[in-house]
């Protein structure tokens, strides 16, 4: 849990770790991500309290050392982290702004996460929620998982792109085509192996809710497709 606070006149962030848990939704990802071969989406340990700051703490000093956009930590305690203000979410952003000003703001955030990449960064849930944008630069928040507890760093990678198109698809439910031409240019300058993995595990996310219209399943194996998705961005 995140709370806006002042501190010397500057806005910052409380952020509180509760317990770990989520043992259910994780076994159950944990099963379809090994059923399905969804490498990218199998679920980082969910940690809580100390245990989760700390791998929060490590992780905005890997990133930041790699060049990428992170708050300041400004302070520490017990299950609690202050951190600096990176400016408004990616998400309040894209509901305030028209359609050009939505793709502007993508393409901007896949050009972070791309040039992020090329530094050897990964994020693990690079949702709207979980990226900032202050006017000027595309920012990023929210590390208390870390994917490479249980996958590689091309997984990871490609478990950004999923993430990232899975989040922003809900601003271009009546644009899905726009979307897609987005996407394509802005991967164009990812790595072979991510785009080929991500495309490995989307396909077979697609091939999962084909197959079960073509046996009269639909709603039992598209529900695991779009269920894998669900736990693998759950909010914690
Ligand atoms: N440093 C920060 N700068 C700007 N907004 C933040 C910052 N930290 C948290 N927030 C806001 O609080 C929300 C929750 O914080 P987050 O770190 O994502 O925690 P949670 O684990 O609860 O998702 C974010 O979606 C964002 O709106
Ligand atoms: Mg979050």
């Amino acid at each position: 849990m995140a709370e806006p606070i002042v501190l010397h006149g500057q806005r910052a962030w409380l952020k509180q770790y509760g317990p770990g848990g989520r043992a259910l939704a994780s076994a159950v990802l944990t099963w379809i991500s090994r059923r399905f071969q969804l490498d990218a989406l199998r679920p980082p340990p969910h940690r809580g309290g100390d245990a989760a700051r700390d791998v929060e703490m490590r992780r905005l000093a890997e990133l930041k050392a790699q060049d990428v956009n992170v708050p300041e930590v400004i302070g520490s305690g017990r299950a609690t982290l202050v951190l600096c203000d990176n400016g408004p979410s990616l998400a309040s952003c894209l509901r305030a702004a028209d359609e050009g000003g939505c793709d502007e703001l993508v393409v901007l955030a896949m050009r972070a996460i791309e040039q992020a990449h090329r530094n050897g960064a990964y994020f693990g849930q690079p949702l709207p929620r979980n990226m900032t944008y202050d006017g000027r630069a595309i920012g990023f928040i929210d590390f208390e998982e870390d994917p490479l507890e249980v996958m590689d760093l091309t997984q990871a990678q490609a478990r950004d792109w999923l993430m990232f198109a899975y989040g922003v698809a809900k601003y271009y439910r009546h644009r899905p085509g726009v979307l897609q031409a987005l996407l394509t240019k802005g991967l164009g300058d990812e790595r072979a192996s991510v785009l080929a993995h991500a495309h490995a595990v989307s396909g077979r996310l697609r091939q999962l809710a084909r197959f079960s219209l073509s046996l009269g399943y639909s709603r039992r194996a598209a529900g695991v497709s779009i269920l894998a998705i669900h736990l693998a961005t759950l909010r914690v």
